[in-house]
């Protein structure tokens, strides 16, 4: 190599060193330093880390239902978003993020993400005085009955029997029924989806609330569409017949 090309490479060499490092070689500059997810104390990064992926930023919505809608927290209690933060939803997308549960959150920063969001998101006085359905069922329901309560209040949109149509998207769909829980149904019932258009409970049909057993009637209707193979022409005994 000839000697002019070689001062030329070692001048830019040490440029970058000069330029990229003010600190000696193997010291860590303070500004620089990484958190690891359990030592995050800031309840926005908290956030944006964790959560904003599927509920979207500021809790406005996304592929999850949006968190920053008051109704929703004055329907459900700190005790409950903990729980499903702590635990996550079995057979959804909703991760366990408790390091019991194999998440990777501290119990300190589930319990501030849970009050974080609600002193950001909840208005106390958002319900005025109307007497809300309780968040979760206290009965199976009645699937029979819940057919008719789906004519009243959710046919005009979603469709005859929950296809699908102009105003509403399909939610009797086997692949739809896959990726949320018969709570995650119950929630979007209750609070609708704002973000999307999608009434409360008290819109459906205006000036007739759903009471909460028709609530969980129509939830017991909407989950008797699921099947044991989502997503597939065939269920698994029918395919396994069709392999002999
Ligand atoms: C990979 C996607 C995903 C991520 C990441 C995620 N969620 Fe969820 N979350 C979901 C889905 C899907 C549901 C609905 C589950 C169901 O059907 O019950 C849900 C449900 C919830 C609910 C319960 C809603 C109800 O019905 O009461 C809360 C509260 C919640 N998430 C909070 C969070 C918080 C806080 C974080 C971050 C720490 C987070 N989620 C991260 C997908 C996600
Ligand atoms: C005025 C029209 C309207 C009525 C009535 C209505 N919905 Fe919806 N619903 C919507 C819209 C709009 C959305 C959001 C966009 C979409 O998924 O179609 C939605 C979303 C949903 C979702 C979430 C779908 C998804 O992809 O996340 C469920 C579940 C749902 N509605 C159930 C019901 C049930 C059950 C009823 C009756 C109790 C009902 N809706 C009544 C308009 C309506």
């Amino acid at each position: 190599m000839n000697s002019l090309r070689y001062s030329y490479l070692a001048a830019v060499m040490s440029m970058i060193v000069l330029s990229g490092c003010s600190s000696p070689p193997g010291q860590r500059r303070e500004t620089s330093e990484i958190l690891a997810p359990n030592e995050v104390t800031d309840s926005r990064t908290l956030y944006a880390e964790n959560c904003a992926g599927c509920h979207g930023s500021e809790g406005r919505g996304g592929a999850a239902i949006a968190l920053a809608d008051p109704v929703y927290f004055a329907i459900a209690n700190d005790a409950s978003i903990r729980k499903v933060v702590a635990n996550g939803v079995k057979g959804t997308s909703m991760p366990a993020f408790a390091q019991s549960a194999g998440g990777m959150l501290t119990n300190k920063q589930i319990d501030l993400i849970t009050t974080e969001m609600r002193s950001r998101w909840s208005r106390p006085e958002i319900l005025n005085g109307a007497n809300p359905p309780a968040y979760a069922a206290n009965s199976a329901g009645n699937a029979r009955q819940g057919e008719v309560v789906y004519g009243t209040y959710c046919a005009s949109c979603h469709g005859s029997q929950g296809q699908g149509a102009r105003k509403g998207s399909a939610i009797t769909n086997d692949s739809f029924l896959a990726l949320v829980s018969d709570q995650g149904l119950r929630t979007i019932i209750i609070t609708g989806r704002p973000e999307l258009g999608a009434p409360d409970w008290r819109g459906n049909v205006p000036g007739k609330p759903m009471s909460d057993q028709e609530i969980t009637d129509v939830v017991a209707w909407i989950a008797t569409h699921r099947v044991q193979t989502p997503g597939q022409p065939y269920s698994a005994s029918n395919y396994a017949q069709q392999q002999e």
